[in-house]
């Protein structure tokens, strides 16, 4: 796509005006037609109190639908919760006293602590060079082996790990594979089936553009109904049973995913999720993606050209919509570029940089040159 359609999405996002936002791998900013949605609903609540019950209800429906066509999942594979460890807590309690589960150092914590918390009998990889080598992986799978744990981009590396490979394997020896893909879905396309994963967590408030408490969790159809559930539910009860009478005698576990839901929505939230994935989707993620790699590859140039060192893998199939640059005192340059506008993280023992397709070249050179002045 030409740079003059990139530039008018840009208009969406008045971050823009402000900043160099180069952070999205930790929050993103929503454009405006996320905000539109959600005043509206808040709107709507203010003006008529819970009249618009039934069509904030319709709104759910539409965006599981909507979220489910995104990833390729099924819509009765997809639930709603309000966060990525939420959902990884609803997979280990189902999987970690199923058997053996390997995992690894990358992990940020909503992976892996879920699972030790529940005492699961879990083996942690070693990364090398901040990748995840599937061969460790494969070494480490044993008789009792039930599940491996990953992300599929690494929030500290940006390593994106070959789930297709580390499918094949799971296929084979009949090993469930759960999938954190809080930093990737939204950047990169990601589809359940191409990948072949059976678990999946992620969160609103980075690439899908989407802000806070919203998580969305996919489980694959055919494992659904081999568990009751977390706890007795009221929501997804509520949703299936008679709506004038309640029964608190009775549980009554639908089949699907929803069944995770416990409560009674937080609507603004879905709706949000519902416009950001409308609107990426009317974008088109491959279309993302390749924009994305565009920017990235254009920074590494950049700072190739300052003989920065890049931390990051570099290799094609590895590479994401993170790039992680060596620094000596990174906190001290994160704050630094935030007094000039320009906005990254500290991660992984550099500064990250994670743009989206709303960033322009504009804003990386202005990193650039702000490196090039800074003298601790
Ligand atoms: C890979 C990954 N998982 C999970 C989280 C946090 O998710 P949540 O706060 O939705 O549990 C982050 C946030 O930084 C992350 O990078």
């Amino acid at each position: 796509m030409k740079s003059a359609h990139w530039n008018r999405l840009r208009e969406d996002f008045p971050v823009t005006k402000k900043y160099s936002y180069l952070a999205n791998a930790a929050i993103s900013p929503i454009p405006t037609q996320v905000q539109n949605a959600v005043s509206e609903f808040y709107k709507d609540s203010m003006t008529d109190g819970g009249t618009h019950w039934h069509k904030w209800i319709g709104c759910i429906e539409e965006a599981r639908r909507m979220y489910a066509a995104f990833i390729g999942a099924r819509v009765d594979e997809i639930a709603f919760t309000h966060s990525t460890s939420e959902g990884m807590n609803i997979i280990a309690h189902l999987l970690a006293h199923r058997g053996h589960t390997i995992s690894n150092d990358l992990e940020f914590p909503s992976s892996n602590l879920p699972w030790i918390n529940r005492g699961a009998d879990l083996t942690i990889v070693s990364s090398r060079n901040g990748m995840v080598p599937i061969a460790s992986i494969r070494n480490a799978i044993g008789r009792k082996t039930r599940t491996i744990i990953t992300s599929h981009v690494q929030y500290s590396t940006g390593f994106k790990q070959d789930l297709e490979t580390l499918s094949k394997i799971c296929a084979e020896k009949n090993l469930y594979l759960v999938v954190n893909a809080t930093q990737s879905i939204g950047a990169l396309n990601f589809d359940v089936a191409k990948f072949g994963v059976d678990f999946t967590v992620a969160n609103g408030h980075k690439w899908l553009l989407s802000s806070f408490g919203i998580g969305t969790l996919y489980i694959k159809s055919k494992l659904l109904d081999k568990d009751l559930g977390l706890n007795p539910p009221f929501f997804s009860q509520f949703g299936q049973a008679n709506k004038e009478h309640f029964d608190n005698m009775k549980i009554r576990m639908s089949k699907n995913a929803s069944k995770f839901e416990l409560s009674t929505p937080h609507f603004p939230n879905i709706i949000a999720l519902k416009a950001a994935v409308a609107y990426i989707s009317k974008i088109n993620i491959l279309r993302i993606e390749e924009r994305i790699r565009y920017l990235t590859q254009y920074l590494i140039n950049k700072l190739a050209d300052l003989k920065i060192q890049i931390l990051s893998p570099l290799t094609d199939i590895h590479r994401s919509a993170i790039v992680v640059f060596k620094s000596r005192s990174p906190e001290h340059l994160v704050e630094y570029l935030r007094k000039r506008r320009i906005i990254v993280s500290a991660r992984g023992g550099g500064i990250r940089v994670s743009p989206h397709f709303y960033n322009d070249e504009d804003d990386i050179d202005k990193l650039i040159l702000a490196i090039k002045t800074y003298h601790p």
